[in-house]
């Protein structure tokens, strides 16, 4: 198994899942995807993690991004974890959890870290473009619940520098100004962006948010 790295290829899949058999491919169809694993069912920080993914997919959805969770525990525990979840974060699951029991998945993508566990899957997040290429990879262990705003936030910069030629900046939010992208010259951003370009120095130039 090769490790998987930002640009390759998310690798395809069909699985079982808590709403049925689900194809990654045909799954995701154009949009993009986050794919995320938790350690295992009916465990505290995960119940907490899916209940707020769940409050969160409106967010999700309007970025047009596909949710997809993932656990070695089979789909008749998700299903029975998914009430409590439902009762105990006030919210009600509204994407389907891989059951990944053979592991065919977690292997797929490296979910599981030995020497930090041999049987769960580590906290892993995929993010995949339309064209199915890996844009970003985080791993959290299993003691450290994920930031879903954070997520949501790496998200518009991928969406705004796929599009677009800037990157966004520390701690940037969406609506905030943007760097201009090393690859271009002063003059061709400031026709490329005509709400103005702001020259700190030669190669850190601001600009509003282009999609603002
Ligand atoms: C949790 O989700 O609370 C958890 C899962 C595995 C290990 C530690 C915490």
């Amino acid at each position: 198994m090769a490790t998987l790295r930002l640009g390759d290829t998310a690798p395809d899949f069909t699985a079982e899942s808590s709403v049925g058999t689900i194809n990654l491919y045909s799954y995701l169809g154009d949009s993009w995807g986050i794919l995320f694993s938790h350690p295992a069912d009916f465990t505290p920080v995960c119940t907490t993690e899916l209940g707020t993914a769940a409050k969160f997919k409106k967010e999700f959805d309007k970025r047009n991004v596909k949710m997809l969770a993932l656990s070695v525990d089979g789909k008749d525990s998700h299903n029975e974890w998914i009430k409590d979840i439902n009762e105990t974060q006030n919210t009600e699951v509204n994407f389907p959890i891989i059951a990944d029991e053979d592991r065919k998945v977690s292997d797929a993508y490296d979910m599981i870290h030995p020497k930090a566990d041999d049987t769960f899957t580590v906290r892993s997040v995929f993010i995949i473009a339309p064209d199915k290429t890996i844009k970003l990879i985080l791993t959290y262990p299993a003691s450290t619940g994920r930031n879903f705003y954070e997520l949501l936030r790496v998200i518009d910069s991928l969406q705004l520098t796929a599009y677009r030629k800037v990157a966004t900046p520390a701690n940037w939010k969406n609506g905030e100004k943007v760097v201009v992208s090393p690859s271009i010259s002063t003059e061709e951003a400031r026709t490329l962006f005509p709400k103005g370009v702001e020259e700190i120095k030669p190669y850190l130039r601001l600009t509003p948010d282009p999609s603002a």
